[in-house]
């Protein structure tokens, strides 16, 4: 099997290239490759790029992530998160490849409290969410042999992310603000990429289970939750912090003004994943703890 990957260098890019590896010859690249042009923010350059290697799988994981950000650039962002995949999406479909590509929770409107399921209706609150729904809709109408996998709260060991802010701030002040009416999963770039490749061989060989599915780890917390949790094990594992678990004071979105809308419910339902494929995504305490471990 040849597999080409975009956007190798991100989160979940990253453990792509670890995770896909065993399946085949991986092409992996990034905006700034020069063999073979991988810059989404020149859509025109990707088609020839899927025709020159004529791969088996194409997996993109290459996107405009800057939510704030993308309110000023909305141009930049719909070409990288939609028109980009769209291009790579009818170039998939010529080769006769599976279209691998990934979505988000801010596609939907945030409204409610039950997880949202992949037939419930969608309602971006921002430019993020808008361009990534219609990079969605752009895959699967021009590709019909279509992994997309929904997913929220990414992180990663590697770079920047959540906890490292968290930890940082716990050894600087004597109390921390958190956001507590937002709720969702953090999900594991290593889970993302593990389940990726397992679906990845499983719709090869049935093409019947390609299609969009909600991926995220199990359970649920708030970002105070998340936060809590994060210096609960820092303390267990011995780091000296000024501001301990009990020092986190919740509070409203609005206590932080940003110029994107975030969804307050981002609870996602991963039952069709999991029966499609067998899975058991495990708690999202497990694999926080996990990254902890291998960042202190
Ligand atoms: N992060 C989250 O919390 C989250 C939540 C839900 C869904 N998702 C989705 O999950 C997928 C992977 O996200 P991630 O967390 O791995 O994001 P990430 O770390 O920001 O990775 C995005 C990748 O896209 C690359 N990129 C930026 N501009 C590009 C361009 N013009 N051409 C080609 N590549 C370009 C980035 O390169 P540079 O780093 O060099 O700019 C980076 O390698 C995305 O589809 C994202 O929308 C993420």
């Amino acid at each position: 099997m040849k597999i080409l990957l975009f956007g190798k260098g991100g989160q979940v890019g990253w453990e792509l290239q670890r995770s896909l590896a065993p399946l085949g010859e991986l092409v992996a690249l990034d905006f700034d490759s020069t063999d073979l042009r991988a810059d989404f923010s020149r859509p025109d350059q990707l088609a020839g790029t899927v025709a020159a290697v004529r791969p088996d799988v194409i997996v993109n994981a290459a996107a405009h992530t800057a939510v704030d950000k993308a309110e000023s650039e909305p141009e930049l962002a719909r070409t990288l998160n939609a028109t980009a995949p769209r291009v790579v999406a009818e170039a998939a479909r010529q080769v006769g490849a599976l279209m691998v590509h990934y979505s988000t929770d801010y596609v939907f409107d945030g409204s409610g409290s039950r997880p949202w399921t992949e037939d419930d209706p969608t309602g971006p609150l921002s430019v993020y969410g808008a361009t990534k729904l219609e990079g969605e809709q752009g895959v699967q109408q021009h590709c019909p042999l279509h992994l997309i996998f929904r997913t929220s709260w990414v992180y990663a060991a590697r770079g920047g992310n959540f906890a490292k802010t968290m930890l940082r701030l716990a050894s600087e002040r004597e109390k921390l603000t958190v956001i507590d009416d937002q709720h969702g999963a953090p999900t594991g770039a290593e889970l993302l990429a593990d389940v990726t490749a397992i679906a990845i061989r499983e719709t090869m060989r049935d093409a019947g289970k390609a299609g969009l599915y909600h991926l995220v780890a199990g359970g649920e917390t708030s970002w105070h939750g998340y936060a809590r949790f994060v210096l609960e094990q820092a303390r267990a594992l011995g780091v000296e912090l000024k501001a301990g678990p009990d020092a986190v004071e919740p509070v409203p979105t609005s206590a932080f003004p940003t110029p994107a809308q975030r969804p307050h419910n981002s609870r996602l339902s991963t039952v069709r994943l999991q029966d499609t494929f067998g899975l058991v995504l495990p708690h999202w305490q497990t694999g926080v703890a996990r990254m902890l471990r291998e960042i202190l």
